[in-house]
Parts: structure tokens; C-alpha cells; sequence
């Protein structure tokens, strides 16, 4: 049982405070756990709850959340039992009594539902993968490398925020590690050799003030050549423009305010996907349309989806009952998976085993502040994903998940299996 729950103020990658919670059963099992933050949020998001007091932080301390968990959560859990997570989140979300979390905020909930399980896996001295999907959980995903960052992630002029690569030819998970970052070095050398810059954005990928969007696909396919490996069977490209960034609800099109100011319409914009789909080894769009234009996602998984992962990141939320008006509307045919945009590890299953019901794919992911919290990375294989993007192979707090997917994989020894192409269409 729950013996005490105590949470603190910690920070991020992005220098922000988050939630951070320890858990203590009554055999001294202890599970802690992080709560991440993201930069690019969708409007139906669970409340990530900040103080707004100016004095502290600018406003983003999360002195209340810490508060919610130490006095009205600590209570209310204790001596329930640990691995009954779904009474453990279930009594948390009545606590609250709000659709998106704002009394107690996801931020608490989210980094107390994830110390339990942990505590819980502790506890019954299992490891968290083992603990969550049981013997199933052998599956290693493909990581998805973002090397390429713009949009709110970077200060540069690309519109789109993240240009993955997925290495689906690797035939484990370790080789897929050194595929990785073998064309994260080259692309590095790349965009010296051409005199953009090599620093990085949050999620660790190279942020050049490239010429154009396009550009972005031609330095990657060089790097993936000069890396020694083939683009399409080796390595596969995802996108993540995260258009509901540039969405202008007022004006029905977009916005691409970073380069030229240019507009387009949503007819326009899969006309892009289209074309860039025939011109590069692309498996995977992530929110290609914003948000807030359904009817444009209709009609792109029409054009797209028997041939591209279409995945619902902002257009999902992670939220199991937008994701089954997803599946009844025919909008997109994969979920992205992050657990505090929904706020809490029972909500998470239920929106993965949505997805499955609805033959959509679906792909974990961290957010772009991070902790050294490494939950997903077992919750990836725990459930089978195939895929997780947790960003490029540099900055701690990314290589913490990719790291522990290594240590899992050398666990599992001869069980593992490597998603690898498993995660194309039509392958
Ligand atoms: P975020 O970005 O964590 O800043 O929301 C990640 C994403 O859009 O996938
Ligand atoms: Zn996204």
C-alpha cells in the first residue's frame, strides 16, 4: 500500500520548473518520476498547472501542483494499494472533477500516476516495461532521430518543427542507435561544411537558418549518404511540422512566418505533403494540417493515408475520446502518444488501446522540456508502440529514453525483436 507521496519543484531541459514525486509504498518500494513540458501545445490539452506569480520564475513556478500533491493527493491516496493503478488515477481524477484537470493540474496528477506504477513495478520486482505490457513487451520500437529542428522549437528561419529519421533497416535496436547518430555526425559536417550553424534546439537536433523548408530534406539526404547508408530502406524520413502553429484560424490558411511570410491553403499544404512524399523516402506526417481544420485532415488522410502515417499530435491531444472521433471521421490513421497532454498512465492505455481498436498506429513521445525521466521509453515497449521520437541522439535528456530502450533490448537478450520496417505502410 501507499505508504507516503511527497512531490518538489524541480527544472527542466528548458531551465522551467516541473513537477517531481516520490512515492513510498509500505515496503519501502519507492518510484519517482518527472513530469515534461511541452513548447508547441494543443489547445484541448490537459492544464499544465503554474503558479502565474511574476515574482517567481516568470510566472511558471508549480509551487501550487507540488502543494495539490503533498497535502489533498498525499491524503487521499494513502494505504491505497499501488498496483491498482487505475483506482490509484481513477480517485485522483475525482479529486479534481474537471475535464482537463485545472483543480489539481495534469502536471500533479500526471507525476504522481507515474511514481505509483513505478513504486508498483519496484514493488513487485519487476522492471517498468515488464510491470505495465507483461510477457508481450519485447517489442523494441524504431527512434525516431529529430535532427533537424525549427518552428517553436529553434530561433532560425524553418517553418516546420521537426525532420526525423527513423532507422527502419536496422535489424536491432542498438544498430539502430549507431545508424542514428552516425548521420547525425555527418549531418553535422554537412551544414559546417556549407557554414550554417551547428548549434541545437531543444530537442537536440541542428537549428541552420537553412534558405528554404525543402532545404531541410536535401541536407539530411546528404547526410544520410554520406553516413554510408541508404535512404528509404535504411533510413526513413518523418516530419513533424506541427502546423497548427502556423494555422490562422481567422483566415482559414497558413502562415509561414519564419521564412517568406508566404500563405497557403489547406488544399495547398497537402499538395506539399504530396510532393515531398514522391521526392523523399517520407513514411510519416505528423499534424500536417492544424488543429483546428478537420475538414483539411479529412481530406488529407483521403489523398495520403493509404500510403503516409498520418499521426494526430495537437489534433489528437492523446485524448481517448477525440481519438474515437478520429477513427468514426476517418482523420488521420495514427496517434502520437504523450502522457501529459491527457495526464495520467491509465488515460494513456486507454487512448493506445483506442487506436489499436481503430487499426490507427501509434507513436510515443517526450516533449520538448524534458527531464532525465526515462517512463516512455518502457511505456514504448510496454505497449508495443514500434516507434518513439524522443529527439536527436544529443542532449541528456533526450538520451536518457534511448539509453534505457539499450539497457531493455540487453535485458531482453534473445526475446527482443526490433520493430524496424513493421512500421511502414505497404512494406
Ligand atoms: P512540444 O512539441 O513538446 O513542444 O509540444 C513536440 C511535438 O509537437 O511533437
Ligand atoms: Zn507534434
Amino acid at each position: 500500500a501507499i505508504a507516503s507521496i511527497h512531490a518538489r519543484e524541480i527544472l527542466d531541459s528548458r531551465g522551467n520548473p516541473t513537477v517531481e514525486v516520490d512515492v513510498t509504498l509500505d515496503d519501502k518500494s519507492k518510484g519517482r518520476a518527472a513530469v515534461p513540458s511541452g513548447a508547441s501545445t494543443g489547445i484541448r490539452e490537459a492544464l499544465e498547472l503554474r503558479d502565474g506569480d511574476k515574482q517567481r520564475y516568470g510566472g511558471k513556478g508549480v509551487l501550487k501542483a507540488v502543494k495539490n500533491i503533498n497535502t489533498t493527493v498525499a491524503d487521499a491516496l494513502k494505504g491505497m494499494d499501488a498496483t491498482e493503478q487505475e483506482s490509484v488515477d481513477k480517485k485522483m481524477l475525482e479529486l479534481d472533477g474537471t475535464e482537463y484537470k485545472k483543480t489539481l493540474g495534469a502536471n500533479a496528477i500526471l507525476g504522481v500516476s507515474m511514481a505509483v506504477a513505478r513504486a508498483a513495478a519496484i514493488s513487485k520486482d519487476l522492471p517498468l516495461y515488464r510491470y505495465l505490457g507483461g510477457d508481450a513487451a519485447t517489442l523494441l520500437p524504431v527512434p525516431c532521430f529529430n535532427i533537424l529542428n525549427g518552428g517553436a522549437h529553434a530561433d532560425n528561419s524553418v517553418d516546420f518543427q521537426e525532420y526525423m529519421i527513423s532507422p527502419v533497416g536496422a535489424t536491432t535496436f542498438s544498430e539502430a542507435m549507431q545508424m542514428g547518430a552516425e548521420v547525425y555526425h555527418a549531418l553535422k559536417s554537412i551544414l559546417k561544411g556549407k557554414s550554417y550553424s551547428t548549434a541545437v534546439g531543444d530537442e537536440g537536433g541542428f537549428a541552420p537558418n537553412l534558405k528554404s523548408n525543402v532545404e531541410a530534406l536535401d541536407v539530411i539526404m546528404e547526410g544520410i549518404e554520406k553516413a554510408g547508408l541508404k535512404a528509404g530502406d535504411q533510413i526513413a524520413i518523418a516530419l513533424d511540422p506541427a502546423t497548427s502553429e502556423l494555422y490562422r484560424e481567422d483566415q482559414g490558411n497558413y502562415l509561414f512566418w519564419k521564412s517568406d511570410e508566404s500563405r497557403k491553403s489547406s488544399e495547398e499544404m497537402i499538395d506539399l505533403w504530396a510532393s515531398w512524399a514522391d521526392q523523399f523516402p517520407i513514411f510519416s506526417i505528423e499534424d500536417g494540417l492544424g488543429e483546428q481544420d478537420w475538414d483539411g485532415w479529412k481530406a488529407l488522410t483521403k489523398r495520403l493515408g493509404d500510403r503516409i502515417q498520418l499521426v494526430g499530435d495537437d489534433a489528437f491531444v492523446t485524448n481517448p475520446s477525440i481519438i474515437k472521433q478520429a477513427i468514426a471521421d476517418g482523420v488521420g490513421n495514427s496517434s502520437l502518444i504523450k502522457v501529459n497532454q491527457i495526464g495520467s498512465v491509465t488515460e494513456t492505455l486507454e487512448a493506445i488501446s483506442l487506436s489499436q481498436s481503430g487499426n490507427y498506429t501509434y507513436m510515443v513521445s517526450h516533449r520538448s522540456g524534458e527531464t532525465p525521466d526515462d517512463f516512455i521509453a518502457d511505456l514504448a515497449v510496454a505497449t508495443r508502440s514500434g516507434q518513439i521520437k524522443t529527439g536527436a541522439p544529443c542532449r541528456g535528456e533526450r538520451l536518457s529514453k534511448y539509453n534505457q530502450l539499450l539497457r531493455i533490448e540487453e535485458e531482453l537478450g534473445s526475446s527482443a525483436e526490433y520493430a524496424g520496417t513493421m512500421i511502414v505502410k505497404g512494406k
